[in-house]
């Protein structure tokens, strides 16, 4: 039985915090600290993190001196978001909701949407987030948005992917629909620690060229500034597998 729009059905799943165990602490904290020189705010700035997921980059962020808001419509991922700033010994603000009725204005120095959080909507809904984040920072704030570069992705898709770690295999299957470049997989997922118990969940991702996404900030009033591949700072190119994009208000 389906529990809704695949985005609430995999990020409302416990085993989604399996599927993402790989992102240890080393690397959310080299991410964070990526995703504070790119938003170029200094310490004790006021961040939201939209779509913060299990909080890691919040996390991060927050011991580095941040104040930070984490917004996000899965409470499995929030609860684990507030395990994790308790057990780091940090203040993080968190907030259930859906990123399209982001209700903020003028409140945040920085925006972030990491490790694509973005696109999952039609094309409306889609445009409507953007304009939400946009809406939420104050004058002279930045936003960051870390996606999939459809343009590597249209070289280099691969149909198929798999990974094991101690807890699970996972097996992606993968399209890539170039007229409406929509990513579509589905995920077969086995457990090893319920004997191999298998799930299947589905994703459907919009992948973005860096074109589309210069018109769409300028059409909420938002100028791309600085353009990244990767969140070691890398140039953004073709063969960047991630399209990440600094704005502020034109
Ligand atoms: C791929 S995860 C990324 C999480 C986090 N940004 C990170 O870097 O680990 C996408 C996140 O988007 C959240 N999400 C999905 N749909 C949402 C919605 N409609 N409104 C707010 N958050 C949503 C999920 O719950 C999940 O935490």
């Amino acid at each position: 039985m389906s529990a809704g729009p695949w985005y609430v059905e995999l990020f409302a799943s416990e085993q989604y915090l399996d599927i993402m165990s790989h992102q240890d602490d080393e690397v959310n904290r080299r991410q964070a600290g990526f995703v504070a020189q790119a938003l170029g705010v200094p310490p004790g700035s006021a961040i939201l993190d939209l779509a913060c997921g299990n909080g890691r980059i919040a996390v991060e962020l927050a011991r580095m001196g941040y104040r930070v808001t984490g917004y996000d419509l899965s409470s499995v991922l929030l609860d684990a978001a507030r395990r994790r700033a308790s057990a780091a010994g940090v203040d993080l603000e968190l907030v259930h909701g859906d990123m399209r009725e982001l209700p903020y204005a003028g409140k945040f120095d920085g925006v972030v949407s990491f490790f694509t959080s973005f696109g999952y909507f039609d094309e409306q809904e889609n445009q409507l987030v953007l304009e939400r984040a946009g809406r939420a920072l104050v004058t002279g704030g930045r936003l960051l948005l870390d996606v999939i570069n459809r343009d590597y992705l249209v070289a280099r898709h691969q149909p198929h992917f798999w990974r094991e770690d101690d807890r699970i295999i996972l097996l992606e299957k993968r399209e890539l629909d170039l007229a409406t470049s929509r990513s579509r997989a589905t995920w077969v997922v086995l457990d090893k620690r319920a004997g191999w118990a298998r799930r299947e969940y589905r994703v459907d991702v919009r992948c973005y060229s860096a074109h589309e996404l210069t018109a769409m900030l300028r059409q909420v009033g938002l100028e791309p500034l600085a353009w990244y591949g990767d969140s070691e700072g890398g140039p953004f190119g073709r063969e960047s597998p991630r399209l990440m994009v600094v704005a502020g208000r034109a």
